[in-house]
């Protein structure tokens, strides 16, 4: 069985099964930016429904939120966005890892003995160091230029001749857990709730990512689901491992990652305000190895400080049954859900060995992705073009559709529609033959054993909810 080896046949394949486009191709592209086609859509809606499924309707203790992408420009002060992401940086080329090129530099030196002062020094400045010192990453690779970067994305609001000016500069959200922490006080308001409890997300967020070559691993545009939950600083060390194992089990159990393609990171550097920080990680062989698709992280009481310091509110939380007032602290889960997507696919994509129905041997290609994630349940395909099988298996597919996202297809010869679905990953193909007319029975193949089986129309519905169950 072979798997994608690398990232120009993931995106060759990706695009040409209407999952997943290249962005503006009629105007030459435009870098970082995807597309998902049909069935990229429905494979998208589906993990985000099972992460809503399994944060909000499996739990008593998490509710949803859908706030705005924009937000009051100083939720972006506050959080520390504005000031924290406008370093100098330069990044590995090869392992993508971004460093101050200050930082980088003293390192540099101070591993030879020597003490260099970086203050206040411009990107150009810092490039020119770089280059006439020939300084690697600490993996020894080579860096790109550094620059002054800030991440967030900026934009102007308003309807007036201002509009353009510094003062109405708002910004794309950089992450959707800023607009949770906007919301917290409402929530707890208006829904009575009591620590600790949980706000969940899932949305677009924007940053202006300086290498974006990894497909929609790191794209400008993405959506995250992320999940902040506010507790009692004493439950901390009991929450961090409950929210490791649940995440790290709805990967395996719910999106049928393999474990042995799963590990835990823990962060050596902690960013400033956190306590404790995990990735999750997938191995993509399309991208070399093991890479972050979700961070597990203690934020401490760090986000609601900020923002009640910012807009001068009170974000502290009475509790009754001490009758003190805290600021709550948070756990935070946040998955990308384009890397859910790519990874996903890369481990459900499968090239197999067969024997054709002329005996020649053939490879088939069959995404073996979960059931209930398959972007299509069921696709009715009549024997030929012949009226009366598209009126009967029309007939069938409205009978099914009621409880099954179905897919039509009476174009090109059985076998070559078979393999079709077999590569988009649908579980079960529905044929209508000529005896269909006479027995009001269909043959329903299964993708992962090709086994067919004959049913009667009246009990197809039955059977196939059956199977999904
Ligand atoms: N609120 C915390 C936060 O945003 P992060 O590690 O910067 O943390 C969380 O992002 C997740 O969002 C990552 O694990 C990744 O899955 C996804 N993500 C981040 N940047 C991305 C990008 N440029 N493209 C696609 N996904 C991205």
């Amino acid at each position: 069985m072979k798997k994608l080896e690398n990232l120009e046949q993931f995106k060759a394949w990706a695009k040409e099964n209407a999952f997943i486009y290249p962005s503006s191709e009629i105007y030459g592209g435009f870098a970082a930016v995807y597309d998902y086609g049909h069935y990229g859509t429905l494979l998208k809606n589906n993990i985000q429904n099972a992460w809503i499924k399994s944060m909000v309707q499996d739990r008593n203790d998490v509710y949803i939120l859908d706030s705005g992408i924009f937000m009051h420009p100083k939720t972006w002060v506050a959080s520390g966005h504005v000031g924290g992401f406008s370093d100098v940086l330069v990044e590995d080329k090869k392992t993508h890892k971004r460093y101050r090129a200050d930082h980088l530099i003293e390192e540099w030196f101070e591993n030879k003995g020597e003490k260099v002062d970086m203050d206040k020094k411009t990107a150009e400045e810092l490039a020119d160091i770089i280059k006439t010192n020939n300084i690697k990453s600490p993996e020894g690779n080579d860096l790109t230029e550094s620059r002054s970067f800030n991440l967030l994305v900026k934009s102007n609001m308003g309807t007036t001749d201002a509009t353009f000016s510094d003062e109405n500069v708002t910004y794309l959200r950089g992450e959707t857990c800023q607009g949770i922490y906007l919301e917290y006080k409402n929530f707890v308001d208006t829904l009575r709730l009591k620590l600790p409890f949980g706000i969940a997300q899932v949305g677009k967020a924007f940053r202006n990512e300086i290498v974006a070559r990894q497909f929609v691993f790191r794209t400008r545009e993405f959506e995250q689901m992320e999940m902040q939950y506010f507790h009692k600083p004493e439950d901390k060390k009991e929450l961090f491992e409950m929210w490791k194992q649940a995440r790290m089990g709805w990967l395996v159990n719910e999106l049928g990652i393999s474990k042995e393609n799963l590990r835990f990171k823990e962060h050596e550097k902690l960013i400033f305000y956190a306590t404790a920080a995990f990735d999750i990680e997938y191995n993509f062989r399309t991208l070399g190895g093991f890479k972050e698709i979700e961070g597990i992280h203690d934020r401490g009481d760090y986000d609601l400080t900020q923002h009640a310091k910012f807009s001068g509110q009170t974000l502290d939380y009475f509790d009754q049954d001490t009758g003190t007032r805290l600021i709550p602290h948070i756990m935070e889960t946040s998955v990308g859900l384009n890397r859910l997507v790519m990874m996903v696919l890369e481990e459900a994509y499968t090239e197999e060995d067969v024997v054709n129905a002329k005996g020649k041997k053939d490879i088939r290609i069959v995404l073996k992705i979960k059931k209930d994630l398959a972007p299509i349940k069921v696709a009715i395909l009549p024997l030929s073009k012949k009226p009366e099988l598209s009126a009967k298996s029309l007939e069938v597919q409205n009978i099914l559709r009621k409880n099954f996202v179905t897919a039509y297809d009476e174009t090109a010869s059985i076998g070559k529609r078979y393999r079709r679905q077999d590569e988009v990953g649908t579980p079960y193909c529905v044929t209508v033959d000529f005896d269909t007319l006479n027995d009001n029975a269909v043959t329903v193949r299964d993708r992962d054993t090709m086994q067919q089986e004959r049913i009667n129309i009246s009990e197809l519905e039955a059977y196939l909810t059956e199977k999904f169950n």
